[in-house]
């Protein structure tokens, strides 16, 4: 069998895409700091990412690919283990094993979605067509005045905010897993890379929703 089709192979691919998107999701949480610095901030940095050009659809690419194998490789592991476990079984594990690690098949289909949406929402311009429109004073694009009307309305900023918690989910129990399936953990690590994955869960949610929040009781605003 080729390695990559044994459960093991499936968990180191698991781990690198993983651990791919988790770097994407640090520095996408960083980039969008720049709007707290305004207009000027936010509007050239996207500009700039646009300047990539085709080094910007290479890298959309590469992020497309790794976000379909994970979870190709989630589910096929999902499927895999719930074939070989009675469910009675699965129910005993269950005592043992936190929320965030028997959620992670639900919380990577919501977050799934949630990208979905998100690209929909803010790159394709789906739902307010209009968004594609607004430029600045130096003729950029004014994502600065976009994000802000997004998150001006209550519904949009609680679907943001929620997925955020279901992110801080998935990467809680997901961080630890990576050290797992690369067999870095024993009884000794374990327990400081639980919490040390935990931790960082935490500061990737704060990173992520201190700009709706912000935006929606009107710290930041037009
Ligand atoms: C409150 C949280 C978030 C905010 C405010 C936010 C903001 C944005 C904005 C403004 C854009 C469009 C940038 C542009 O037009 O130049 C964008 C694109 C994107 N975001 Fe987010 N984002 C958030 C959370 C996330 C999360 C959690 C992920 C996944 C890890 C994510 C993945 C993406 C992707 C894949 C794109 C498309 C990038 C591209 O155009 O190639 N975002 N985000």
């Amino acid at each position: 069998m080729q390695w990559y089709k044994s459960s093991l192979g499936k968990k180191y691919i698991m781990a690198v895409t993983g651990l791919a998107m988790v770097l994407f999701a640090i520095v996408h949480m960083l980039g969008n700091f720049t709007i707290f610095a305004g207009p000027g901030g936010i509007n050239a940095y996207a500009a700039g990412l646009q300047g990539l050009g085709p080094g910007l659809w290479l890298f959309r690419l590469a992020l497309l690919t790794v976000f379909l194998v994970h979870i190709w490789m989630g589910v096929s592991l999902y499927l895999e283990n719930k074939a070989a476990r009675p469910s009675e079984y699965a129910m005993k594990q269950n005592h043992r094993t936190s929320f965030s690690a028997r959620t992670m098949i639900w919380t990577g289909v919501i977050l799934g979605a949630f990208i979905i949406f998100h690209v929909l929402h803010f790159t394709v311009h789906a739902f307010h067509p209009y968004y594609a429109t607004f430029v600045d004073a130096a003729q950029r694009h004014d994502v600065y005045r976009m994000v802000v009307m997004g998150f001006q309305g209550f519904p949009m900023t609680l679907i943001y905010i929620a997925a955020m918690v279901v992110l801080l989910l998935h990467l809680a129990h997901g961080i630890q897993s990576f050290f797992q399936s690369l067999g870095a953990t024993n009884d000794a690590t374990l327990p400081t890379l639980e919490k040390g994955g935990r931790g960082v869960a935490v500061v990737i949610l704060l990173g992520f929703v201190i700009v709706p929040i912000t935006i929606f009781f009107g710290v930041i605003r037009l």
